[in-house]
């Protein structure tokens, strides 16, 4: 196994009220935690400073979203710096509903990744494929092109993690298999080896969205290049904390 930090992001999406949450922020600051995984969870943004004072110091708290620029007229947006005012260090920026729901384009996120960093806010960048790109057999191009807007808005990798979110396993209840989720790690962190550097390509973590859940998670977490997981719906639910403990 690698010496990458395994690396486990929850994202609430738009669920949960204060109640609910707060339920499921005990569950998570009681439970037994591996110490080797790094945890963030994606709280709502009217949320961040509740999940912020109500998570152990230990989890990490993301926003979903964030805009590209640091203030001014741009009604119902947050920057990083309020996400940072609110404790969260983490944004999740590229992810598919906002891709294909809110019709973001690949500039957009690669201002938004450069914005983030710049304002030192760490970054959980999403690329993926559609189900069409998948059967016509455009996996790698579609992924690839979407890393590289990524790659040249980061100066430091190190605020980085890279999500690999296939957009048909996404909330379907298909989870890619473990080969299938490996294939595509190992090829983009051969294509971060080409196009950004050696060091990049051994440190940076690349983790696996798209309906994971505590029954599938062990063996996915046993793949060479799948360094952690980005996990929606069982992220609301008490066997986060066994995706959590993937690999102990
Ligand atoms: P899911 O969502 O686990 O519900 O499939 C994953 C994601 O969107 O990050």
């Amino acid at each position: 196994m690698s010496s990458r930090k395994f690396f486990v992001g929850g994202n609430w999406k738009m669920n949960g009220n204060k109640e609910s949450l707060e339920e499921l922020m005990t569950t998570l600051n009681t439970a037994s935690l591996n110490d080797e995984t790094e945890v963030v969870c994606g709280a709502p943004s009217i949320y961040l400073d509740f999940a912020r004072s109500n998570l152990d110091a230990r989890i990490g708290v993301a926003a979903q979203n964030c805009y590209k620029v640091a203030k001014g007229a741009f009604t119902g947006e947050i920057c990083p710096a309020m996400i940072k005012d609110c404790g969260a260090d983490w944004v999740i920026l590229g992810h598919s509903e906002r891709r294909h729901v809110f019709g973001e384009s690949d500039e957009l996120i690669g201002e938004k990744v450069a914005h983030a960093l710049e304002s030192d806010l760490s970054v959980i960048a999403c690329v993926g494929e559609k189900l069409e790109e998948r059967e016509a057999g455009t996996t790698d191009e579609v992924v690839f092109a979407q890393t590289q807007v990524i790659a040249e808005n980061v100066k430091d990798w190190g605020m980085v993690v890279l999500a690999y979110e296939p957009v048909w396993a996404i909330g379907t209840g298909v989870t890619a298999t473990p080969e299938q989720a490996q294939e595509v790690h190992e090829k983009l962190r051969a294509w971060l080896r080409t196009n950004v550097s050696e060091e990049v390509a051994d440190t940076l973590r690349i983790i696996y969205g798209g309906s994971v859940t505590g029954a599938n998670c062990k063996e996915l977490a046993s793949q060479e290049d799948v360094d952690g997981f980005l996990v929606g719906g069982a992220s609301l639910k008490p066997e986060f904390v066994d995706i959590i403990n993937a690999r102990a």
